[in-house]
């Protein structure tokens, strides 16, 4: 039995030294001390022995057991030790990159194209020596309706399908309602620019929103003229789209002005040869303006007969759609980010 043992001993400690990873190290503990390894085996049969060798049999067993425990240990610290500093060889870690299937940090905030648009706006117009005003989104019919040369049952309400309120306020159809509040703030002579949002009880479809951004601006002066108006306009559509563009007046009426135009620009698309976009025409219409009508100049208790003015209200939905051909109103209060990530 001794024999059986030092060949025991001899056999494994070689397989250990020549086992090249934990598995095969495994495979040979396994062999050796398990259920039915040659060692346990041997440990089983020590009953059948003699009293007195049986002692020292035992003995000797363990030894065994021991010396075979210890270089399991050795080899399995070695072989692990290998292991990782193999894997770091060929396998580095980025502590500093995400797990897979996490954002890295979270998504930063990001400003919409139209407020985007709008401060740009803004600068243009400081530059220009006006001042910025606000107003609220729920109005009064006097702001948005009578002071602007619009009173109850005149046809031109119908012009603006309007969301009232049950106290009989509404919200407000237009920024114009902006240039009202404007002429209680400033006395001429005055340059303002009022953004903001506006409602109009509308069907919606691929061109009209119930809810959408316009920008007023009006200029109260002495002897301010339709060539007034024109300059300022222009120099407005150089700044925003970086080149001079080429615009038109044609008649529009707006209750408010007098005399009332639509001002259309040469249709950037195609130049003005005419494409899908202009309808074959070469112009697309931009801005609605004209020179503030005498009994809107009195209703902000400004002489008519002193002082004259322009005002204006620029869409800034239509004119990011211009700009980044977006053919769907509806994408900007959508909720969408994928579309508000895209500029
Ligand atoms: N308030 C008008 C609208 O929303 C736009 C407008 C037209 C504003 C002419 C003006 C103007 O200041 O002069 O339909």
């Amino acid at each position: 039995m001794e024999e059986k043992l030092n060949a025991i001993l001899a056999e494994t400690l070689e397989k250990i030294k020549g086992s090249a990873d934990l598995k095969s190290l495994d495979d040979v503990r396994v062999g050796v001390l398990g259920r039915k390894g040659s060692l346990t085996l041997v440990l089983r049969s020590l009953g059948e022995l003699a009293p007195e060798e049986r002692g020292r049999m035992g003995k000797k067993a363990n030894e065994v057991k021991k010396q075979i425990e210890t270089s399991l240990d050795e080899r399995t610290s070695a072989l692990s030790e290998a292991g990782i500093s193999e894997l770091l060889k060929k396998d580095w870690i980025d502590v500093t990159l995400n797990a897979p299937g996490t954002t890295r940090r979270p998504a930063a905030g990001h400003i919409h194209p139209i407020s985007r648009l709008q401060y740009e706006i803004e600068d243009i117009f400081t530059s220009m020596g006006f001042q910025i005003l606000d107003g609220p989104e729920a109005e009064t019919e006097h702001y948005n309706f009578e002071a602007l040369n619009i009173p109850k049952h005149h046809p031109a309400r119908d012009m603006q399908d309007t969301f009232w309120t049950e106290d009989g306020n509404l919200l407000r159809t237009h920024t114009s309602a902006i240039q009202v509040r404007g002429m209680e703030k400033v006395r001429p002579p005055f340059r303002v620019v009022g953004p903001g949002r506006v409602f109009r009880y509308e069907t919606t479809d691929a061109s009209h929103e119930n809810t959408f951004y316009q920008v007023e601006g009006m200029m109260v002066d002495r002897d301010i003229s339709v060539s007034n108006l024109i300059f300022f306009m222009k120099q407005l559509l150089r700044e925003i789209f970086k080149k001079d563009v080429k615009i038109r007046l044609r008649p529009g009426f707006f209750p408010f002005v007098e005399p009332g135009f639509e001002l259309d620009i040469n249709c950037l698309i195609c130049g003005g040869s005419g494409c899908p976009v202009c309808k074959q025409s070469g112009w697309v219409e931009l801005l609605p303006c004209g020179l503030v009508h005498p009994n809107v100049l009195r209703s902000g208790g400004i002489d008519p007969d002193e002082w004259s003015g322009f005002a204006f209200g620029l869409g800034l939905n239509r004119l990011i759609m211009m700009r980044y051909g977006i053919n769907d109103i509806r994408h900007f209060l959508s909720g969408d980010v994928r579309f508000v990530y895209q500029f």
